[in-house]
């Protein structure tokens, strides 16, 4: 057939070419506009035609190539533009919906924001900080020098090929990072994850939970400390709760002490959790070290301080009565979807 003629019937095929739905609209594409069309075929005759044909020839199959796009595009729009309701034919729109599948926090959650209520209401402020530290805001500001052995009590993870940043080990480095930026007062509680290289068992895990708490102004002292610190037990322990303060040290305070929180032994999960003592212990605190103040560009004549870190997971384990930690590290759903009817 001659290849004009052969044009021409093309150019029937496509405006006659019936397109109804997309699976029709589909088969138009593949013939006409697709990677393999028939015009780019007949395209490929253009060395059969006679060279004073040749221009005119190209010219007809462009314009072939312009209608089988035109009608492509034209349908197309109008197939985007129409639902398609018979997908749609059996549904009952006055059907009862489907169970909502709603998360639920995570009990390190739970317990921390408990945490950061009971201080922001006697004004603390939260701040969060880095999870990766450099070893000047962990333990140099912080009073705990390169050859201190309080170094070896935090077994640290430093960053490969570094020996500078590191995974901090407590949120203290948040005492420094907020008193190298801002002015006294600071009153500030610091929710977060910390990591210290330590086998995992059942009682200890490489990574846990702290809130930090720092308050510094003019005239703070050790009797403010312990009256907040019995107020936040009391607030999160129960109204009659009683704490006793244990001498202990930490590099960045002077004195410092640890606080535990009297549970009793009469339950099982009591008397493990403590050890057979009665005595949880929940928190370490002290007077900022003036060598910690002054580090930070904090005038140690004129400012005094307290600070004291909370450890969240034995709070927790206490709280939810979990017996091994690494239940909170695992992400089993049976596990967490325990806690979803607590806030
Ligand atoms: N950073 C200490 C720890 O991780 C806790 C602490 C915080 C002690 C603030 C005193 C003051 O053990």
């Amino acid at each position: 057939m001659d290849l004009f003629d052969r044009i021409k019937e093309i150019l029937k095929e496509i405006n006659d070419f019936e397109v109804v739905d997309s699976t029709s609209l589909e088969q138009f594409r593949i013939k006409f506009v697709g990677s393999k069309n028939t015009i780019k075929d007949i395209f490929g005759e253009i060395k059969n035609v006679e060279n004073a044909r040749k221009k005119e020839f190209g010219q007809e199959v462009n314009a072939l190539k312009g209608a089988a796009e035109e009608k492509f595009s034209k349908y197309q729009a109008k197939m985007e533009d129409q639902v398609d309701t018979s997908k749609y034919a059996d549904l009952d729109l006055t059907a009862p919906a489907g169970d909502l599948q709603l998360g639920s926090r995570h009990p390190i959650s739970i317990v921390m924001n408990r945490m950061i209520d009971i201080f922001a209401k006697i004004g603390f402020v939260v701040e969060e900080e880095r999870e990766i530290e450099d070893d000047w805001h962990n333990f140099t500001a912080m009073n705990t020098p390169e050859d201190h052995p309080a170094r070896d009590m935090q077994d640290t993870f430093y960053l490969q090929n570094s020996t500078v940043d590191l995974l901090r080990t407590h949120t203290s480095s948040v005492q420094s990072r907020v008193m190298t930026k801002t002015k006294p007062p600071i009153k500030i509680i610091a929710p977060g994850r910390v990591y210290r290289n330590e086998t995992i068992s059942a009682r200890s895990h490489c990574q846990f939970h702290q809130v930090e708490g720092l308050y510094i102004d003019k005239k703070v002292n050790f009797a403010d400390m312990k009256q907040t610190l019995l107020y936040f037990a009391r607030e999160m322990y129960g109204v009659g709760t009683e704490i006793r303060l244990r001498p202990s040290y930490f590099p960045f305070t002077e004195p410092s002490a640890e606080m535990d929180v009297w549970l009793g032994t009469d339950t099982e999960s009591n008397a493990r959790l403590t050890k057979g003592t009665g005595w949880l212990e929940v928190l370490g605190c002290g007077m900022v070290d003036p060598k910690v103040l002054d580090n930070c560009g904090i005038d140690s004549n004129e400012y005094t301080g307290y600070a004291f870190g909370i450890g969240i997971e034995r709070s927790a384990m206490q709280m939810y009565n979990i017996t091994d930690i690494r239940l909170l590290f695992e992400n089993d759903v049976r596990f967490l979807r325990q806690f979803s009817s607590l806030i």
